[in-house]
């Protein structure tokens, strides 16, 4: 070990001597770090739930709770204090130094409580002359910092990207890794430059893993506009230098359950490392069976080779999938629309080796089944399934079975109507299933009546039932998404629930207003969306120009509206809300249905000029209005779509 980290050393200080060496060359020195993260590493750090609330006693009762709750056993053992540890001033020295009033035993014995607990203790800074929360930061003190974290004994460093004073990405971040080589302590460097200069690129050469996005925040759009960015990341990711699309938000309260669950299914998925955000003294019982999960956790740790891709993209229905080390692939069935929907794929699309069955093992509920090919299942909204699937024989396990939902309605219906659904169900293994009982479910207050067999005595692969029912919307049905959610019981009591839906939604008449019609679903990064007012309330205006009609949804935000099939243009100016003094950086897209997209623009800032955008939208069903958050985090993300046009049928 120790003729390793000379051999470090020498080549860290190497270039340092003779003419400059090119920042490239001192990147690809800086090659021979420490193999710290063979897997993604995984931990909890202060930033998402507690942001500066942050003080010694609560890093070792998080410290502390790591351990009661089972989750070092499984695997967290990092301890990461995120922004506003220090004190807001440097020591008389130049050195930074602990919060007085909230560290006031400092770093040093917070390291020696982690780690005569058998955990680790990570710190934070920023590449930049301040912090992101404005505190004393490294730009320029890269080499006495790393050497105060190497006496503090500290053993990972997230370093973040605020302020950067002028300085190109790559030369604040490589000179951070040089000074912590310099120590000598291996210390894990979590590179935080939010996906801006395709660290992806160059970060594997200095650090353990980088982030490849903006901010995460506690939403489902947040959540899934960070998924949509790592698809084509892949292959950079590997041993000891990993893709971070950020923080888990998992039990901090603003998704549900089943969103929670799609999150950290897919983190695991996309090898990311698992840092919890959550508060761990408090956590509920479902926060720590999701965080805990063994199965998930050995997904997450299972590199081998390839990082978890997506492998089909059908609207709003996904496949995620990645091979593992000991033969078989995981696959997450991710349903990321506003309605239940069956999301499937095949052994062989998941690149398995061809064989006369797979073994089926869902990951949550621990249930294996067989299949001959097929793996689907019947996923409600903003949820998902995961899977691992292996060759092999059926021996005692029951046949993969799936139920599904479908009406003869496009998923649009109106008070009054009455329409048709189908629940098949399928068999997809062996042996055949016997006495399959269909029971479908509707709203209260709906009718629905079978208009034939709703049993099957036996059902096999290939041939599946169909039970068929004809169901009635009450006369004064509301505005709204309705679950058709159905149950089907098979001999032996074993369930299998599909689900399906269908939405009363406003159609759109003659020319409108986008801001006048309700959305039928509007997921936002913060607050709620305002309806010709920005997000604070107060009239519109980008650039100077007002905008009395307009919609204000905070990025990250997907906001989508019933068209119909009855329009043919949408114009709108996209921009920022002059609100922000010209902070915020926002991506706007146009998407029809199946997500294609229709218009977008690039990235744009606080203070510039609305972008105008002219849309054909001849033929959309459902209209989707998505607002990314930009090369930075979320903060004054405050996009607008100004003078939302829609021209329609009378
Ligand atoms: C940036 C980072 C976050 C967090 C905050 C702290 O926004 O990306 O993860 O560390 O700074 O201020």
């Amino acid at each position: 070990m120790r003729g390793f980290l000379s051999l470090i050393l020498l080549a860290a200080l190497l270039p340092l001597g003779a003419a400059t060496p090119s920042w490239a060359a001192r990147a690809e020195a800086a090659v021979a770090k420490l193999p710290l993260t063979p897997t993604p590493p995984m931990g909890w750090s202060s930033w998402n739930k507690f942001r500066c609330n942050i003080t010694e006693d609560l890093i070792k009762q998080s410290a502390d709770a790591l351990i009661s709750s089972g989750m070092k056993d499984a695997g967290y053992t990092y301890v990461n204090i995120d922004d506003c540890w220090m004190a807001p001033q440097r020591d008389a020295n130049g050195d930074l130094q602990a919060d007085p009033v909230r560290f006031p035993g400092g770093i040093r014995a917070l390291a020696d409580y982690v780690h005569a607990r058998g955990l680790k203790l990570g710190i934070y800074s920023s590449a930049g002359t301040k912090t992101c929360q404005g505190l004393p930061a490294s730009l320029g003190h890269e080499e006495a910092d790393a050497g105060k974290f190497a006496e503090w004994e500290v053993d990972l460093l997230k370093y973040d990207n605020c302020n950067d004073g002028g300085v190109p990405a790559i030369e604040r971040f490589t000179t951070m890794a040089e000074a912590l080589a310099a120590t000598g302590r291996p210390i894990v460097y979590s590179i935080c430059e939010w996906g801006a200069n395709k660290p992806w690129e160059w970060a594997g050469a200095l650090g353990h893993y980088w982030r490849t996005t903006g901010d995460i925040a506690d939403r489902w759009g947040s959540m899934v506009a960070i998924v949509d960015q790592q698809a084509g990341l892949e292959r950079f990711s590997g041993p000891n230098a990993w893709n971070d699309p950020d923080m888990l938000e998992v039990g901090n309260g603003g998704m549900t359950e089943v969103e929670y669950r799609s999150h950290i299914s897919l983190w695991a998925l996309l090898n990311a490392p698992l840092i919890a955000g959550n508060d761990l003294r408090t956590m509920s019982a479902a926060t720590k069976e999701m965080l805990t999960n063994p199965e998930v956790i050995a997904i997450d740790q299972d590199w081998a080779g390839v990082q978890g891709h997506k492998i089909s993209d059908r609207g709003d229905l996904e496949v995620w999938a990645k091979p593992l080390s000991r033969g078989g692939a995981a696959v997450v069935l991710f349903n990321r629309g506003p309605v239940g929907a069956e999301v499937a794929t095949t052994a062989t699309d998941l690149g398995l080796k061809s064989w006369t069955g797979y073994r089926m093992r869902d990951v949550w509920t621990n249930a294996d089944t067989h299949t001959r090919d097929q793996v689907r299942a019947s996923v409600p909204a903003h949820g998902s399934r995961m899977f691992v699937v292996k060759p092999g024989p059926p021996g005692k396990v029951p046949p993969a079975v799936a139920a599904d939902v479908r009406t003869d309605t496009e998923g649009f219906v109106e008070a009054g109507q009455t329409f048709t659904a189908t629940v098949r169900f399928s068999v997809d293994g062996l042996p055949p299933v016997r006495d399959a009982e269909v029971t479908p479910a509707v709203p209260e207050g709906w009718s629905v009546k079978a208009t034939g067999p709703t049993r099957a005595r036996v059902v096999v692969p290939g041939r599946p039932f169909s039970a068929r029912f004809e169901v009635t919307v009450p006369g004064g049905a509301g505005k709204g998404i309705y679950g058709l959610t159905s149950q089907v019981t098979t001999r032996g009591g074993r369930q299998v629930t599909g689900y399906g839906s269908v939405a009363i939604a406003q159609a759109p008449q003659g020319d409108q207003w986008l801001s006048d019609l309700d959305a039928l679903t509007a997921d936002v990064g913060y607050g709620t969306m305002g309806r010709d007012t920005n997000v604070g309330g107060k009239p519109i205006k980008i650039a100077g120009v007002p905008y009395p009609k307009g919609l204000a949804p905070h990025a990250a935000s997907e906001v989508r509206y019933f068209l119909d099939r009855r329009c043919t243009r949408f114009t709108v100016a996209a921009g920022i809300d002059d609100g922000t003094n010209r902070r915020g950086s926002v991506t706007f897209q146009v998407l029809g249905d199946d997500r294609s997209e229709l218009a977008a623009t690039g990235v744009i800032r606080g203070g510039e000029p609305a972008v105008p955008l002219d849309v054909d939208v001849t033929n959309v069903l459902v209209l989707t209005l998505v607002t990314g958050i930009g090369p930075d985090n979320n903060n004054s993300d405050h996009s607008i779509w100004g003078s939302p046009r829609i021209v329609c049928a009378v």
